[in-house]
């Protein structure tokens, strides 16, 4: 297809031009607007911000704030472009602390609409009011003293009909500014936050004391009903939030809120560190949803990647990647055993009352009576210990302290164990908890080095077809790693020779057949890592006990403690839920007997 003709002449766009192609980067809805205003009233100092809207933020958007003002003598220049107060040197672009550091954001606002801004600050004697049309500057007069900053945006896009017709629906426009709001909201919760549409309140939440506090308001107590707590400090470096239990994610992925110093951004290496944390836990097809808040030096990213500041770059990817990952981990752990101790996590709501209000107090307090849960990927802890940027949480004590409880009560349709266990009731699935049992010796035994093989009395000859050969017989040395030893028996089948040690009978027919089958994917998409859990997870299905196999009581409970031991993980390697439990609150609750004898 021919280019475009154009003229020849090359020439200097016109200043105002230039804004208004500027504008448009930082500037691509009415929902960029509130977040450059809202960040500035944020950068100000301010406790109290309200938001009011019209039209979706067509007709209007205005942000009150009670932050600092602006001095008179700079309000001209706070329209300029690339005028800040927040950044004097090239240096100090490295260590940025406020929201803004560009001068951008109100040059490119007002570009774009007609604003009205009425400021004052603390040593003023009477206020400040500047009109602007299309980013020209119309008058400065005297206004009423309330110390704090009052910006309004009026008709944006005004001056630009192409981008005014591909702003989508009020409601949708408004659906991206309440999003704004509820984000900045996150980020600070001892700011007072409001927002209105079309005089009608949405959004009132006075200030709160802690992250806690904040989360319910946003996202009421649904989520921190569903959600475990995650925390973990490393050199220069925390990580504090809310993350879904596995049990009850589901397939959607909101919300995914991340804070990168209190910015909201988003970031593939949080976001796939978050993933590979939950490993297994997580079944197919479901996401983690979480609200996260890493504190990070600031000279150790770079907040300079995005035009609208919606991205960072971590200087130490990799590190925060493990960072992130083993936090996550150990989350899981923490809960685990919290909640066959009794310990009540789910009569307070699954998460601590206020994370990030409590600096000084140590997560290893809540793990005295933790076992660690052997994770379900090859110990990061390896790698991680050789970078001297991760000092992390000390290594959680191996002591078993306290015998748990357990009260085997028989087994439903030979499938569902059923144990009191603590003060909670348990009513499990005996094939998947038996899975995950094995699954975690069996892991154990290869990240530690200890696979042992036991050879079978009368191995088993498996028929295979000539490319299920070819492709088994790329993978001999190697599954015989994770202790399985397999031979070939002619051109057209296996022998099954040997099988990890310690495991209950197993057939052999169809664990080949099911290894072949993941096979088929391993060229082209996993690590040996990945391909050793797969296998082994294979494993353990096959010699797990099937349901419809009925157990006796020792038996059940011999299953029972050993699942309790391995930390009561929820899910099987597969995803596969393992149990359901009721605590004793929830029993209370579930009879009303809350508050009664
Ligand atoms: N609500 C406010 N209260 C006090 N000062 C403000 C307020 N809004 C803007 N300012 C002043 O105006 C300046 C310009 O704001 P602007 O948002 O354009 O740039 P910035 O915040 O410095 O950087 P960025 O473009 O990254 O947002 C700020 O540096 C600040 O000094
Ligand atoms: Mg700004």
């Amino acid at each position: 297809m021919p280019a475009a003709r154009c003229s020849a002449t090359i020439q200097v766009l016109p200043g105002e031009v230039v804004s208004r192609i500027a504008a448009g980067e930082v500037i691509e809805r009415p929902a960029a607007v509130v977040k450059e205003l809202v960040e500035n009233s944020l950068d100000a100092g301010s406790r109290h911000i309200a938001v009011d809207i019209k039209d979706g933020g067509r007709a209007l958007i205005r942000v009150t704030d009670d932050g600092e003002g602006i001095r008179r003598a700079d309000l001209l220049l706070a329209f300029e472009r690339h005028a800040t107060s927040k950044l004097r040197s090239d240096e100090e672009l490295t260590s940025i602390t406020t929201m803004g550091f560009r001068g951008e954001a109100l040059p490119s606002v007002a570009a774009v609409s007609h604003v009205r801004v009425v400021t004052a600050t603390r040593e003023d004697a009477v206020g400040t009011q500047l009109s602007l049309t299309g980013g020209v500057p119309e008058a400065i007069t005297d206004a009423p003293l309330v110390t704090g900053t009052r910006i309004e945006v009026a008709e944006i896009f005004y001056n630009q009909p192409a981008r005014k017709k591909f702003l989508k629906s009020v409601p949708t426009e408004f659906s991206h500014i309440t999003a704004v709001v509820q984000q900045a909201a996150l980020a600070w919760p001892y700011v007072h936050f409001r927002l209105t549409h079309n005089g009608q309140e949405i959004v009132n939440y006075p200030g709160v004391t802690a992250d806690h506090g904040r989360i319910l308001q946003v996202y009421q107590r649904a989520f921190l009903d569903r959600t475990i707590e995650c925390r973990g400090r490393m050199a220069g470096c925390t990580l504090s939030g809310l993350m879904v239990d596995p049990l009850h994610a589901r397939a959607t992925r909101t919300p995914q809120d991340l804070f990168v110093n209190r910015r909201p951004v988003r970031n593939a290496t949080v976001l796939h560190a978050m993933v590979d944390g939950y490993g297994a836990l997580l079944p197919k097809g479901h996401h983690p949803t979480y609200v996260l808040f890493l504190d990070i030096d600031p000279d150790r990213i770079d907040v300079n990647v995005h035009p609208a500041k919606r991205e960072v770059r971590f200087a130490e990817q990799d590190a925060i990647h493990r960072f992130v990952r083993q936090t996550v981990r150990h989350a899981f752990s923490g809960v685990e055993r919290k909640l066959v101790l009794g310990i009540g996590l789910t009569d307070t709501g699954a998460a601590s009352e206020s994370f990030r209000s409590e600096p000084g107090r140590d997560l290893s307090a809540d793990t005295l009576h933790r076992e660690p849960v052997p994770v379900t990927e090859p110990c990061s802890s390896v790698s991680s210990s050789t970078q001297p940027l991760f000092v992390s949480e000390p290594a959680a004590p191996y002591a078993k302290t306290q015998e748990v409880a357990i009260v085997p009560f028989g087994q439903v349709l030979d499938t569902y164990l059923v144990a009191q266990v603590g003060r909670e009731l348990h009513v499990i699935d005996q094939h998947t908890a038996h899975e995950r049992v094995l699954f975690q010796r069996l892991w154990r035994m290869w990240t530690q080095r200890e696979m042992v093989i036991q050879p079978l009395l009368i191995p088993e000859p498996i028929e295979l077809t000539a490319a299920q050969m070819t492709l088994m017989r790329n993978y001999l040395a190697e599954l015989e790693h994770v202790g399985l030893l397999l031979e070939a028996f002619g051109p057209s089948a296996m022998l099954l020779r040997g099988v990890p040690a310690g495991l209950g009978p197993i057939d052999g027919a169809s664990l080949v057949r099911e290894l072949i089958e993941d096979m088929v994917q391993w060229a082209t998409t996993s690590s040996l890592e990945a391909r050793g859990q797969s296998v082994l997870a294979t494993v353990a299905c096959k010699s797990a006990v099937q349901a419809g196999r009925s157990m006796a009581l020792p038996e059940i409970e011999q299953l029972v403690r050993d699942w309790v031991n391995e930390g009561l993980m929820t899910t099987c390697p597969h995803g596969r839920r393992t149990a359901f439990r009721l605590s004793s609150g929830e029993l209370d609750k579930l009879f009303g007997r809350t508050g009664w004898s």
